[in-house]
């Protein structure tokens, strides 16, 4: 049993080669399980007129080759290659709208905590995925915390590299919320300025501006960040997009939202139960929202140029 089996896939791409779901295993002693050695991408296939529509499929090729370089690690895999190989897993399982994630890691040979002997292993997956964070959360927002854990340091970890075994922090702080009753988490960094979620980035709106965390802040150059971004300022806002936030301002901000491919555009209504703006969804948020939902489901030819047509 798992949490696959009602959602109608049955092939996943491994090193080249289409293979049943199921038979898509690997050796208990792979690198990349001890050592957490693997670097992946998180991209969302969205459901429009024009058929399935891959949201920046450019941008995350970009950044899974580019956060394969801090580790050596040789995808041998071309773009046209992974390309081919995501159209073809989406057209032969029938996918509307799906996630897609590739994976490239370290694979089995010799447990040392070198890799060197290793071969690098790839694969891909879609599936079926809804709403992140909970089915209401895109309309009234979350409730979260700041989290007692702090981001690991860029200066410690390429935080701009999506590698796997940084997730254990975002696990340790989304569970540490979650058991708190919180849906999600905002995580600091080593300096105590704001971060992002653990698996989010992070903007904020104060007299109708709006901030979010810079790059040297140790968070992931989000994709989806960078696309509201362009967005907002085509919108006419002032972006600061190479903010340091400090904690105290989340409370006194006007609006507050979570951006990423899994949870798209995402209110915040609530921080360590300090109520936000007016403890809804704000009227920037929704302006911001909407827009990109009106761009991922095509709803206007606008920045054809982010998709990719199945
Ligand atoms: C730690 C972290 N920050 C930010 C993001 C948002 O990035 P993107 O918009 O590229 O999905 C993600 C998700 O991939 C993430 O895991």
């Amino acid at each position: 049993m798992s949490g696959f089996d009602d959602m109608d896939v049955d092939t996943i791409w491994m090193d080249g080669e289409f293979v049943d779901w199921d038979d898509a295993q690997i050796h208990v002693l792979t690198h990349g399980l001890h050592y957490g050695s693997g670097v992946f991408e998180g991209v969302r296939c969205y459901d429009t007129e024009q058929g399935p529509a891959i949201f920046r499929w450019d941008e995350h090729l970009d950044r899974f080759y580019d956060s394969a370089k801090p580790y050596d690690m040789d995808i041998e895999f071309s773009r046209e290659e992974l390309t081919d190989a995501t159209h073809e897993l989406i057209e032969r399982q029938n996918l509307q709208s799906c996630y897609i994630r590739p994976i490239a890691f370290y694979g089995y040979n010799t447990l040392g905590v070198s890799p060197q002997d290793c071969p690098t292993r790839v694969a891909i997956a879609c599936w079926p995925w809804g709403t992140y964070l909970g089915e209401d959360a895109l309309e009234n927002g979350v409730d979260v915390m700041v989290s007692s854990w702090r981001k690991h340091a860029s200066s410690q970890i390429p935080t701009n590299a999506k590698t796997t075994g940084l997730y254990v922090n975002s696990m340790l702080a989304g569970e540490e919320a979650r058991r708190n009753g919180y849906v999600e988490a905002i995580v600091l960094n080593k300096e105590g300025n704001v971060a992002e979620g653990p698996g989010e980035n992070l903007f904020l709106v104060r007299d109708d501006a709006i901030y979010t965390p810079g790059l040297a802040e140790s968070i992931l150059d989000g994709i989806t960040r960078q696309t509201v971004i362009e967005l907002a300022e085509e919108a006419g806002y002032e972006v600061h997009e190479e903010s340091a936030i400090s904690r105290g301002e989340l409370y006194t901000a006007d609006e507050l939202f979570f951006t990423g491919s899994a949870a798209e555009v995402t209110p915040i209504k609530t921080v360590d139960d300090v109520t936000i703006g007016a403890g809804e969804r704000g009227p920037i948020t929704e302006e911001l929202q909407s827009r990109f939902f009106e761009v991922v489901e095509r709803r206007t030819d606008d920045h054809d140029e982010w998709f990719t047509y199945i």
